[in-house]
């Protein structure tokens, strides 16, 4: 049933590419071509029509038997911005290019290699989620949160052996927020839960993350200062605008507060002229309007499940507006509860002047953990890949801090193959991150023998 159903999805999705203006003559084997295992909507409450909807990829190669499979779950930014961005133009196991034509390849660095992929259109009335009213839109994270535990445990009941697979959240830019915020939710939920009803959560991750705005707003100045794009007088410029921003966080003016941060944003790219803040290398922005064009076609939406009579929109204005008042609040503390009962990776590309390295240092170093001292004194370690510098990995305990070379804000899209042994070695805990106390030769190397 499910193989003949996914056949028909890859032969309607092959048709349709066809008829794409950017569509290449040349296009791959069909045998190549991971289609979802399932898609289509998750409910998020028992009693309005709203949806969440889903992409799921099982793994391509597992090295276990399916139901110890981990399954990564991978929730976009914004507020606002659907994951469809993160499955077809960063870690999904196509991805998107326009060489003349548009064009969908094989994703060597695919993060369904080994693991179950969930991308999730959150929170409602992003993507082609639904809301049944704009009113049930979230407007704080609890509310996000309640959500997505709802649509996690509906998704987890489609399939008796997603069970008992362990389970990973992952996400980047503003899911920084989202991340810990379910993350805690699910915490919180197991403790008054049988064991049977609970979410097996193992592990969260956050890329490039907006986090704990208060000191993440405060950082910006200095890191294009040091990073030579801006003069001490502009320095000083930014500061202030900074400075105000972290006035109206301390004050409570929660909407100011992203207006302000806003304005640092602002001012940064007009000082700069880049491309765009998300990377300082980049000579043109990150292709958002492929994942657009894809996504526009009738026949796409009916392959992938989704909603035909939603216009798909990279990132909604709708959702982003409810969320306003969202922005500057800190979930600090939350992250520094899933580090004493699950495991925390923090990665960061190290071209972003958004939500980059010196602005995830600026609170992690505060975070209220027994661990941080340790953290703090823990080496840096030069990450390679195949003989090349691929990053630096810091961690200690519960806690890892990547710095990934060579991305900015999108890093899967940036840097695919590493994006995937990080998460890889991450959840195995192999390479640099296999435990201190049971590290040794033999048991320390990474199964592919990328780690040099
Ligand atoms: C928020 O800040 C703005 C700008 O400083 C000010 O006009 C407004 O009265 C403040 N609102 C509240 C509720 O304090
Ligand atoms: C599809 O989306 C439209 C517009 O949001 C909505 O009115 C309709 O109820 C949805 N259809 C289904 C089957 O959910
Ligand atoms: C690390 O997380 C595990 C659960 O994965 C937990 O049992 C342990 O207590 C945590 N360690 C510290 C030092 O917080």
């Amino acid at each position: 049933m499910e193989s003949i159903t996914s056949n028909l999805i890859k032969l309607l999705l092959l048709l349709l590419l066809y008829f794409l203006p950017c569509f290449h003559a040349k296009s791959p084997p069909t045998s190549t071509l991971p289609l979802p295992t399932k898609s289509g909507y998750l409910p998020v409450n028992p009693t309005t029509n709203s949806a969440m909807f889903y992409t799921f990829y099982d793994a391509q190669n597992p090295i276990s038997p399916l139901t110890q499979t981990p399954l990564v779950i991978w929730l976009q930014g914004g507020p606002g911005c659907s994951s469809m961005i993160g499955n077809f133009l960063e870690l999904g196991p196509w991805r998107l290019n326009c060489d003349k034509h548009l064009q969908l390849e094989p994703n060597l660095g695919a993060w369904n290699r080994i693991f179950g992929l969930l991308f999730l259109d959150n929170p409602i009335g992003t993507g082609f989620s639904i809301a049944s009213s704009p009113k049930e839109i979230p407007t704080d994270q609890y509310s996000v949160a309640k959500h997505l535990f709802f649509a996690i445990r509906s998704f987890i009941e489609l399939d008796p052996l997603f069970k008992s697979r362990s389970i990973y959240i992952t996400g980047e830019s503003y899911a920084g927020k989202y991340v810990p915020a379910i993350g805690y939710y699910i915490l919180k939920k197991n403790a008054q839960l049988s064991e049977s009803q609970g979410v097996n959560l193992r592990g969260v991750a956050i890329g490039n993350g907006l986090t704990d705005p208060v000191r993440q707003v405060a950082t910006h100045a200095a890191s294009a200062y040091f990073s030579g794009l801006i003069n001490g007088k502009q320095k000083t410029q930014l500061e202030k605008a900074q400075l105000e921003a972290v006035k109206l966080i301390k004050e409570g003016n929660w909407s100011e507060a992203t207006n302000a941060r806003n304005r640092v944003l602002n001012m940064l790219q007009d000082m700069t002229g880049l491309a765009t803040l998300y990377d300082l290398t980049r000579k043109v922005p990150y292709e958002f309007e492929l994942v657009g064009e894809f996504l526009s076609s009738e026949g796409v939406k009916k392959a992938l499940g989704a909603n035909v009579s939603i216009a798909w929109e990279d990132c909604s204005d709708v959702v982003g507006e409810a969320l306003h008042e969202d922005v500057m609040k800190s979930v600090k503390f939350m992250v520094e509860l899933l580090v004493k009962k699950s495991k925390v990776l923090l990665y960061q590309g190290q071209f972003d002047l958004r939500d980059g390295v010196v602005s995830t240092e600026a609170w992690l170093k505060t975070m209220k953990w027994e661990g941080i001292d340790k953290f703090q004194a823990a080496e840096r370690k030069v990450w390679k890949v195949k003989g090349e510098l691929a990053g630096y990995v810091q961690k200690w305990g519960n806690l890892s801090h990547v710095v990934v070379s060579g991305a900015g804000h999108l890093v899967p899209a940036d840097q695919s193959v590493n994006s995937q042994i990080m998460i890889e070695d991450w959840v195995l805990e192999r390479g640099l991150f296999a435990n201190e106390q049971e590290a040794n030769p033999s048991s320390s190397s990474t199964g592919n023998g990328f780690y040099v």
